[in-house]
């Protein structure tokens, strides 16, 4: 089975109750005067459940500020962002970062993990800021962390590992919680073809989950046979959007 990408453009025709994120003429910008960035220039996006949608495009064109508005890091400067049916612009911070822990995972483009403590502790972290025991998280972060191929390194700490294992370490805090909403930035930048496919199984088996989605950042081409739908970003707008089709070919 090969799959053929980019085959049917897709309109925006979608409820905010009905995907997992609803955003319309999302803005951003950074700095003022001459020096100023208009990051995001309006950007209309459904995510759906049980998808993954992957967003590629140039440096700088504006894809880890519309995942940081996504995953509620960023607030936009105007424009709707609707999560899993909740508005964020009406919850107060509190509960945006409340929501945050409980419905999304991210794995940021530089990981992020905390230095000086091991791997176990850092891929406990959201289970634990959620109420969990220590015992459970221990024991759900051990199970993600040996599908990850990492069971013999949760002692270690990050500046131990390989780039692609703190990569994996990443991937691993990000699901460990079981989130509605994956959101990845470049997840297999430091991956080779094999581990690389083995992070995209891994995500691909949470996307099928209808009520989640999963959204990854990328410029890997490895991984694009992995998406159900394809975004193009230029210039802080969205120029396209597109199903990925499944067609039999012959061998
Ligand atoms: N915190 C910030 N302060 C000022 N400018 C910013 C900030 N974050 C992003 N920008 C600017 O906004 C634009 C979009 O940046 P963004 O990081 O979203 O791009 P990107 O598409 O993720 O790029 P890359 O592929 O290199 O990661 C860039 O011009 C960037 O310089
Ligand atoms: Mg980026």
């Amino acid at each position: 089975m090969i799959r053929l990408l980019q085959i049917k453009r897709n309109d925006f025709d979608m409820h905010p109750s009905s995907s997992v994120v609803y955003c319309r003429g999302l803005m951003k910008g950074f700095g003022s005067g001459p020096t100023a960035v208009r990051a995001l220039r309006g950007v209309d996006l459904d995510v759906r459940g049980g998808e993954i949608l992957m967003i590629m495009g140039p440096s700088g064109c504006g894809k880890t500020t519309l995942l940081s508005v996504i995953s509620t890091l960023l607030d936009p400067d105007s424009g709707t962002c609707v999560v899993l049916g909740r508005d964020l612009a009406r919850m107060t911070p509190l509960e945006r970062a409340r929501f945050r822990c409980a419905t999304v995972g991210f794995v940021f483009q530089r990981f992020n993990l905390l230095p000086g403590v091991s791997i176990l502790d850092n891929v406990t972290v959201p289970l634990l800021i959620g109420g969990h025991s220590r015992n459970h998280a221990e024991s759900r972060a051990v199970k993600i962390l040996d599908e990850l191929g990492l069971r013999d390194r949760t002692s270690a700490s990050p500046n131990e590992l390989s780039g692609g294992q703190q990569q994996r370490v990443a991937i691993a805090r990000a699901l460990v919680h079981n989130p509605k909403l994956i959101v990845c930035d470049e997840p297999t930048s430091a991956l080779d073809q094999t581990t690389g496919q083995m992070v995209m199984e891994t995500l691909h088996a949470q996307a099928r989950q209808t009520d989640r989605a999963v959204i990854v950042v990328t410029h890997d081409a490895r991984i694009m046979n992995y998406a159900d739908r394809i975004v193009r970003m230029e210039d802080g707008a969205i120029i396209s959007c597109n199903d990925a089709v499944e067609l039999e070919m012959p061998s």
